[in-house]
């Protein structure tokens, strides 16, 4: 078999064989398939999709492309996921809210994407906080104190892990045949009996309309199906950023507040009640959706949830001084207003726009080896909905750069529609 034919077939538009996908997968782990044989072939599958069978076979080769966890003594543990956003803290929020009410929490997430955020860029802006724990640390976290969030740096679906930082670089993210798998492979992974995923639908998310986040929805429940874990997927809307901040450092700091209970945007409150709801009735923690969705709320409101987050960061190392002093984050160099142009309502905030000058700030990537500036990104004082009078501080621009601060400033200027 050669990788050239496999590349060729895919580029003329014909299905792949189960032997061909492995032979990718097998090949590109390895290393025996270079980068850009493996972005040629990316590419073409991007271009071309893939069949059910087809993305099924992928996923499945990408799953056992390494180790394959299983966390049976750890009882039943139930994964989430998001297919990505813009300002999407939810993981930081939900999860530590989960292991409050009792269901372990072995979680393995992933970085940024595209001009969406990852959950490891945002836990590693915490001073010290370790994303690269072995496995034993680990499953032993998750017995000691019920919660562990980390990269994949263990041999866990590692054909995702290169795969992912590839179509990264090479405008190749926003693909149902590539999400599903690479979801769908780590969660299979990761050892979890059963999966609740996000799929978040609308211009700061990778699904643009509900067709393709409804399709994609389907795959990746039938792969869940077929690989005997309880898939439930929800459609959240991401047409502007999800709560107030964007940015890595940023977020987790509107994550701790939420968990602090400082306040509670309406957006989130709808994300974590729906997914966390879920959550609970397919580990038989609540009795429906609605018992759920109180339990989720109660967990927060009595401060358990915000306990967990601080066992969680101080079982992987992290300086939990930071969590109860937020103050104590580094702030970018240059923090200036965005005001509005006129009087009325906020009609748009676009996700996509505001995630795509975040990472020219410097939260995401351009070249795989590049790395992030935690500290860069934006807060808001408004939503979409909300009034403004004339030069009202709608939020503020954090840059360590002065000249791309007011490059993004004038962009977001056109960008914010008020009528
Ligand atoms: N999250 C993932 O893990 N993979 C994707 O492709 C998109 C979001």
């Amino acid at each position: 078999m050669s990788i050239l034919d496999i590349i060729a077939k895919k580029r003329d538009k014909k299905e792949l064989s189960k032997e061909e996908i492995e032979f990718f997968i097998n090949g590109y782990t390895d290393g025996s398939i270079a980068d850009y044989q493996a972005a040629a072939l990316v590419m073409a599958i991007y271009i071309n999709g893939m069949t059910d069978r087809e993305i099924t076979d992928l996923t499945m080769a990408m799953a056992y492309s390494g180790d394959v966890l299983d966390l049976s003594e750890l009882g039943e543990v139930i994964d989430k996921h998001s297919t990505g956003g813009v300002g999407d803290k939810i993981t930081l929020i939900l999860m530590p809210v989960i292991a409050a009410l009792g269901i372990p929490v072995a979680k393995m997430s992933g970085r940024g994407l595209g001009f969406t955020g990852g959950t490891i860029d945002k836990l590693e802006s915490i001073p010290g906080y370790n994303t690269g724990v072995d496995i034993d640390t680990f499953i032993r976290n998750v017995k000691r104190c019920g919660i562990a969030l980390m990269g994949q740096t263990l041999n866990l679906a590692p054909a995702d892990k290169k795969i992912y930082g590839l179509r990264d670089t090479i405008s190749c993210t926003d693909s149902i045949p590539l999400i599903a798998s690479s979801i769908m492979s780590k969660k299979i992974a990761a050892g979890a009996n059963k999966i609740v995923i996000d799929v978040t639908c609308g211009s700061g998310a990778f699904m643009k309309n509900k067709e393709d986040a409804e399709n994609l929805a389907s795959i990746m429940t039938q792969i869940g199906k077929l690989s005997g874990k309880e898939t439930v997927c929800i459609i959240t809307d991401m047409n502007e950023p999800v709560g107030y901040s964007v940015g890595n450092t940023l977020e987790v700091i509107e994550a701790v507040d939420i968990l602090k209970n400082k306040y509670m945007p309406k957006d989130v409150k709808h994300i974590i009640e729906e997914l966390g709801s879920n959550m609970l009735v397919l580990a038989g923690k609540a009795e429906d959706i609605q018992d759920g969705k109180s339990k989720i709320m109660e967990a927060i409101q009595s401060g358990r949830a915000y306990v967990k987050l601080l066992e969680l960061v101080q079982n992987q190392g992290g300086d939990i001084s930071y969590i109860e002093d937020t103050t104590k984050f580094e702030s970018a160099k240059y923090v200036i207003p965005i005001e509005a142009s006129k009087n009325g309502t906020i009609t748009e905030l676009d996700a996509y726009e505001i995630g795509r000058l975040s990472c020219y700030l410097g939260a995401g990537r351009q070249r795989k080896e590049d790395s992030i500036n935690p500290k860069v990104g934006f807060t808001f004082n408004k939503k979409v909905g909300d009034t403004v009078q004339y030069k009202d501080i709608i939020g503020y621009i954090y840059a360590d750069d002065e000249q791309k601060a007011y490059e993004v400033k004038e962009q977001l200027q056109q960008d914010i529609m008020i009528d």
